[in-house]
């Protein structure tokens, strides 16, 4: 550990508290070339595509473009959903860091962990926040895309002197239960953005219990969720104009050919958003244009697609409040507090163990 080594070095407080300590990156997920990783990948392929309607799982958005295509996603004018999250987080920060102590004795720092951090630029109101009021500050962020991790970790380490920061590359569980049962209390992770939201209210509800179940009474979650709203400002916000989204969703054609040697023709497919307010969600497809047939040799399959059959990539849940009481319940919190825009598009709310 380079930062514990630091600050054990006999020389002057002031010193060590002006210089940045390097960001520790560790590894907790097979590479991605693999054999482990190619496998998982294959048998989630092979099942997806198997099944009727075919599905492929979301999780496999994010390679290195695919994180680069979701960050350019984030600055369309049609996505709304980090700017009205931004703005909130700007205006009620300090509000939301206010479980974080200052350590005092040998525990250890404040910490706060992050889940599927990407480049981390809203967290950067919360980092500035608990560290005005802490002094210091562990920053955990928690991410499958290495690549998203290393940069922003090196660039909030030469932001913010101060904060201690140790990324994991991880999956979630993987990431938060390492990291639990190393950091001293009170910890604050921040699940921000609407990732939540591309769970199925079953799946959302098991992956909030996992996280609960590692809580301990002076941890909080600090959950973001994106709200229902009209059917045009949504799927504007899923189908942009300028097609960065369609990229996003069809480079998943692509990573298949490149890690799975499979020979999709992502010009034979299209990009499809709708929002299905029955469902409380948007869905994301891509669309076969024609009748065609795809060798995928790594996953030991051949799929035919008709003309207009879709595979279902990716759901994004738009939660009314009810939505989130039964996700709430289901999962063991209690609410503390929450905040919204003044449109209520975007939610932020503070949640607690129960019992
Ligand atoms: N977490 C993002 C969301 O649900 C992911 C996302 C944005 C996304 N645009 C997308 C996923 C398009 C698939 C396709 O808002």
């Amino acid at each position: 550990m380079s930062v514990s080594a630091f600050h054990e070095a006999p020389s002057q407080g002031l010193l060590i508290d002006s210089s940045p300590s390097l960001p520790n990156i560790m590894h907790l997920l097979e590479p991605r070339n693999s054999r482990e990783h190619v496998e998982a990948f294959a048998a989630a392929v092979r099942a997806g595509l198997s099944r009727e309607p075919k599905t492929l799982p979301f999780e496999y958005f994010y390679d290195d473009e695919g994180s680069r295509l979701f960050e350019a996603i984030c600055k369309l004018p049609e996505y709304y959903v980090t700017r009205t999250e931004d703005a909130i987080l700007r205006r009620h920060a300090p509000d939301m860091v206010k479980c974080l102590r200052r350590a005092d004795g040998p525990l250890g720092e404040p910490t706060l962990v992050e889940l599927g951090s990407g480049s981390a630029v809203k967290t950067r109101r919360l980092l500035a926040a608990a560290l005005k009021r802490c002094g210091r500050l562990d920053y955990v962020p928690i991410d499958v895309s290495a690549s998203a991790l290393e940069e922003s970790a090196g660039q909030l380490a030469r932001k913010f002197p101060g904060l201690g920061i140790t990324g994991y590359v991880a999956d979630y569980r993987r990431g938060l239960e390492r990291i639990m049962a190393t950091a001293a209390g009170p910890r604050l992770i921040v699940f921000l953005g609407s990732s939540l939201g591309n769970y199925t209210m079953e799946g959302a509800s098991d992956l909030l219990s996992m996280i609960g179940g590692l809580m301990g009474e002076s941890d909080r979650l600090l959950l973001g969720t994106d709200m229902a709203k009209d059917a045009p400002l949504l799927e504007a916000a899923y189908d942009d104009s300028m097609g960065v989204t369609a990229a996003f969703n069809l480079n998943l054609l692509h990573r298949m050919n490149r890690e799975l040697a499979a020979d999709f023709r992502p010009d034979g497919f299209r990009h499809r958003a709708v929002y299905r307010p029955d469902r409380g969600r948007v869905e994301m497809h891509l669309v076969s244009l024609r009748d065609q047939s795809v060798q995928i040799p790594a996953a030991r399959i051949a799929v035919r697609f008709r003309e207009g059959e879709t595979i279902h990539t990716e759901s994004s849940h738009k939660y009314t409040l009810g939505m989130l009481a039964e996700l709430r319940g289901a999962a063991g919190f209690v609410e503390e507090s929450a905040w919204t825009d003044h449109r209520g598009w975007f939610r932020l709310q503070l949640w607690r163990r129960a019992g």
